[in-house]
């Protein structure tokens, strides 16, 4: 018997589990009630006494090698099971990050959204710009000091070929394939031959906006841009008109609004003052509505330009403007969630 046991125990060493199914036929084997060594152990009654003992200790031990090499087996197959067949619902989850909106996008929707509501619809035109678009058509002369007002990026020269300086190229463009009325903004990037400071930057965004129609007169500008501010900033901010020159609007204005980042207490960006001008407004010169095939007897307009970056860091009290362009994701990710 003794033989018998060795026999089974040299099987039981042999016998490689690499399936379930081989698990199973391993238990049936050895460890069932049916299996070999109860078949032993069953059979241990009839052994002489003096040998009992012996045999029942080696059929002992043969039992528990049994059932350490089952159980090893189980949980080493019951891992690998998991891993191939199906998903394991115990995996902690991997959060996606997700991303945030600029705050000059959000901003710039928002101001779309407020001049939608009054009627004005989208248009935009391209960055690289003639001359004609730039400045010719809204009336800055040949070699007028006018021009220096706005540092241009010449792409070339004869013809002039630059970065449009303002978003009132769109006007242009709009006035040659559209009669009046026209009612539009035009949201867009534009570029100066600046140095990048807290305040000014080479390339920032405005926002411009044009209406002309029969009658439109001065105190619809006024009007118009007072709705704004008030839905933009609320309604108790304060908001003023100083007179200005731009080429292409007479009479002219600037908007300025009182300083959201010091009250009104004086600051460096409102330069102590406690105001801020948001951008420049006129009636639509008439020399811009003949040059552009508008009889200026019929139809007036007013037109106005706003840039993005000053009305976003009044809006949330950023104090340089070069956190828009440094992609800080310190910066950015603080807009996350708003739309
Ligand atoms: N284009 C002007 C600027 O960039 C702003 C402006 C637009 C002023 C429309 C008046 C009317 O400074």
């Amino acid at each position: 018997m003794l033989e018998k046991i060795k026999e089974i125990k040299a099987a039981i060493d042999a016998f490689v589990i690499d399936s379930p199914a081989k698990l199973e036929e391993f238990r049936i084997s050895y460890l069932a009630k049916k299996g070999v060594i109860t078949d032993l152990m069953t059979g241990l009654k009839d052994v002489v006494q003096e040998e009992r003992k012996s045999i029942g200790l080696a059929l002992n031990d043969l039992k528990t090698k049994a059932w350490e090499k089952f159980e090893q087996q189980q949980s080493g197959l019951g891992e690998s099971t998991v891993e191939t067949d199906a998903p394991d619902m115990n995996l902690p989850v991997q959060v996606f990050p997700l991303g945030s909106r600029h705050p000059l996008s959000i901003v710039r929707q928002e101001i779309i959204e407020i001049f939608e509501q009054m009627g004005f619809a989208m248009s935009d035109g391209p960055e690289i710009e003639d001359d004609w678009h730039n400045f010719s058509a809204l009336n800055f002369p040949q070699n007028h000091p006018a021009r220096d007002m706005q540092d241009t990026f010449f792409i070339s020269k004869n013809p002039d070929v630059l970065l449009r300086t303002h978003t009132s190229t769109v006007q242009v463009r709009l006035m040659e394939k559209q009669k009046p009325p026209i009612r539009a903004i035009m949201p867009g990037r534009v570029y100066r031959n600046e140095a990048i400071s807290a305040r000014a930057h080479c390339l920032f965004h405005q926002i411009e906006g044009l209406y002309i129609d029969r009658n439109v007169g001065f105190k619809d500008l006024k009007q118009t841009l007072y709705h704004f501010v008030k839905e933009m900033f609320g309604k108790d901010q304060k908001i003023r008109f100083r007179p200005s020159f731009f080429p292409f609007t007479e009479p002219s204005a600037e908007i300025d609004i009182s300083c959201l980042i010091c009250n009104g207490a004086g600051c460096n960006i409102c330069k102590h003052t406690g105001w801020v001008e948001i951008g420049g407004s006129g009636m639509v010169d008439p020399n811009v509505l003949t040059a552009n095939n508008i009889d200026p007897e019929e139809f007036t307009g007013f037109a106005f330009g706003m840039g993005i970056e000053r009305i976003t860091m009044l809006r949330y009290g950023i104090k340089d403007l070069r956190l828009f362009t440094e992609n800080d994701v310190r910066f950015v990710s603080q807009f996350s969630g708003l739309s």
